[in-house]
């Protein structure tokens, strides 16, 4: 090799950056609407139960202005992490959050402008949405794949593993659990936890025990598909609509975490 090609392959090895991991700290939304257009949207809301009219900042353009590589990140899969000002963080595929028509929502139209916000009620207390309060136009509200979280101060992007790795599965695995383990956080961990990774709206189902252990694979899968035949008004929606294939891979996965539970911490349990 000649001296100069020899250098020449050493500028490229620097000058080629490596991949860059989504891990964008957390923006203030304060910063991010100024210089931005408002925007009015109608809205099913799932917090006051009646259409509500709002103005605000599509999340779409703020999430452009926060990270120039924030498409990249998206198609890797990773996470929108919506920090509410009392630490409260859900999260929701970054893809869907770039592509839907989300807005920050900044005061209530119809309320005066000098007290933008009703008050709602919470367990024994009221409370209003302020400072910023995520809504989605034409999302049913009771969609588990959008989230509407209120007193929003921050967003930030975690990539898949930093959110769900203490979720997947054991490295041995099977690829059907693999699989299974891919459309669980995307169906079922808005509302399931896992190793207590998830929403809350419906019961973990990994520790102290596993699901597996005290359900039958078949009573499971036919939850699954229809909840309401097995518990009238259940808050849990049907799944009827996946491919059975689909189901099994879920159930595959719930199975494979029998052998990996992690407790508070990431310790074992
Ligand atoms: C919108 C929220 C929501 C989603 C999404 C959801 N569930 Fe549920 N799930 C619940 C709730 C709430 C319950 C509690 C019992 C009830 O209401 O029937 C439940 C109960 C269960 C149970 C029974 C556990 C028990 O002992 O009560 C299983 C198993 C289960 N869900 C699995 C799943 C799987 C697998 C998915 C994804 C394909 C899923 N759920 C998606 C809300 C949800």
């Amino acid at each position: 090799m000649t001296r100069c090609a020899a250098i020449l392959i050493a500028l490229l090895s620097i000058t080629v950056p490596a991949r860059a991991e989504p891990a964008a700290p957390p923006v203030a939304i304060s910063e991010l609407i100024k210089s931005i257009e408002p925007v009015t949207v109608t809205v099913d809301d799932p917090v006051y139960k009646k259409a509500k009219r709002y103005e605000g900042y599509p999340l779409a353009q703020l999430l452009r202005k926060a990270w120039p590589e924030v498409e990249a990140w998206a198609a890797e899969g990773a996470e929108l992490v919506l920090t509410a000002v009392d630490g409260y963080a859900p999260s929701m595929d970054l893809a869907r959050a770039l592509a839907g028509e989300g807005v920050v929502a900044t005061r209530d139209l119809d309320r005066p402008a000098n007290d933008p916000w009703e008050p709602f009620p919470k367990g024994r207390t009221m409370l209003t949405p302020e400072p910023y309060y995520l809504v989605w136009p034409g999302v049913a509200p009771d969609d588990p794949h959008y989230r509407w979280p209120y007193k929003l101060a921050h967003l930030s992007v975690a990539s898949f593993d930093a959110r769900y790795g203490g979720a997947s599965p054991p490295a041995r695995a099977s690829g059907q659990a693999q699989k299974g383990f891919r459309l669980f956080v995307q169906n079922c961990m808005p509302c399931h936890s896992v190793n207590l990774i998830g929403g809350n709206t419906g019961p973990e189902l990994n520790v102290p025990k596993n699901i597996t252990e005290y359900w039958t694979t078949r009573h499971m899968l036919a939850f699954i598909a229809a909840p309401e035949s097995y518990r009238a008004r259940s808050k849990m929606p049907s799944f009827g609509h996946l491919p059975a294939d689909d189901r099994t891979a879920i159930v595959n996965y719930l199975s494979s975490m029998k052998q990996r539970k992690l407790c508070a911490g990431g310790a074992p349990c």
